[in-house]
């Protein structure tokens, strides 16, 4: 059975922090690395818009010697009639791994369930996995460290990145705060995942109902979108419950630290979850982390690929 990257806790935290070694070994030396040539084929899929995903995927997959496959997923017949499991034993005999981009978790686990290549989540209606690696190997280069490191996210604690940062934070040792309206927090059986995987490591996740508890010592801040991709017409008002958890200079004073940094998977509602003032100072490592989305799946990719 191949390896699969559905959720951050496919990886064991050993794994996980080899994956990130390795991802600033292919920051150093981005060329140094063959391991998909052949070339290996990877089928790239979107179901939702993407910039960052799309790019740094097609660009990773040629610098490791590979041919990258990018298709709208709108374009598939698994938009008409065909299933995603006859998509998946398809997909299997020409390629050597799938990338996707779908809506419900179920739709990629249903892909991975029959797929004897590595599926990896490129962002689900649940989970984030690949944004949360590129993000903590951004904050080892800031903090020199993760574990125990304080992160808070701040937005709609209900979304992918809120649960990929709790369950990948916490994995890598992290204690990983959630401030969210009453309305919008964790699911249950993610808040239960990541205890559990907490357990493990001394890691920790708690919820918070109010910004300023929530960002009391923290070192990292992290925010997202408070409407995500597919939640437009779901009837909820997702601006004024939001509007405390803004990330603005004085949320970010309010953490008590001097080195506190900020990230932001972007795209970014400027002027909404963020200001102009926080995304662009000197706390922010957004670009950065918008760049390591490219080191960090291509040592997912090598690392994958090696463990049939
Ligand atoms: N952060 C992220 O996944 O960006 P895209 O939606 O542009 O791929
Ligand atoms: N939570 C956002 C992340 C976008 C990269 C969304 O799902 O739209």
């Amino acid at each position: 059975m191949p390896r699969h990257f559905l959720r951050d806790d496919d990886l064991t935290p050993a794994e996980q922090a080899e994956v990130l070694d390795l991802a600033d070994q292919f920051k150093a030396d981005p060329l140094g690395s063959d391991a998909l040539a052949g070339p290996k084929a990877v089928a790239v899929l979107f179901e939702k818009n993407s910039t960052r995903t799309r790019l740094s995927f097609e660009v990773g997959i040629a610098q490791l010697g590979g041919h990258p496959v990018v298709v709208d997923g709108r374009m598939m017949q698994l938009g008409r009639e065909e299933t995603i499991e006859d998509t998946s034993r398809v997909l299997s005999r020409y390629v050597d791994a799938v990338v996707w981009r779908t809506f419900a978790q179920a739709r990629i686990d249903a892909m991975a369930s029959v797929s004897r290549v590595p599926v990896i989540n490129a962002l689900t209606d649940e989970f984030h996995p690949c944004q949360v690696l590129a993000d903590l190997q951004t904050i080892r280069e800031r903090h020199g460290k993760l574990e125990g490191l304080t992160l808070t996210y701040l937005g709609d604690g209900a979304n992918n990145m809120a649960h990929s940062l709790m369950v990948g934070g916490v994995t890598a040792g992290m204690h990983v705060r959630i401030g969210a309206p009453e309305n919008f927090r964790p699911l249950d059986w993610v808040l239960a995942a990541a205890k559990a995987r907490a357990a493990e490591t001394g890691g920790s996740v708690e919820l918070f109902s109010t910004p300023e508890a929530a960002v009391d010592g923290a070192d990292v801040l992290v925010t997202d979108a408070w409407t995500s991709m597919g939640q437009e017409n779901d009837g909820k008002d997702r601006v004024s419950p939001f509007r405390p958890f803004q990330v603005n200079a004085e949320l970010l004073a309010a953490t008590g630290k001097s080195d506190t940094s900020v990230l932001h998977c972007l795209p970014a509602h400027r002027g909404m979850e963020i200001t102009d003032e926080v995304i662009d100072g000197p706390a922010s490592a957004v670009f950065d982390e918008a760049e390591n989305r490219l080191h960090a799946q291509k040592a997912l990719l090598a690392w994958l690929v090696r463990r049939p």
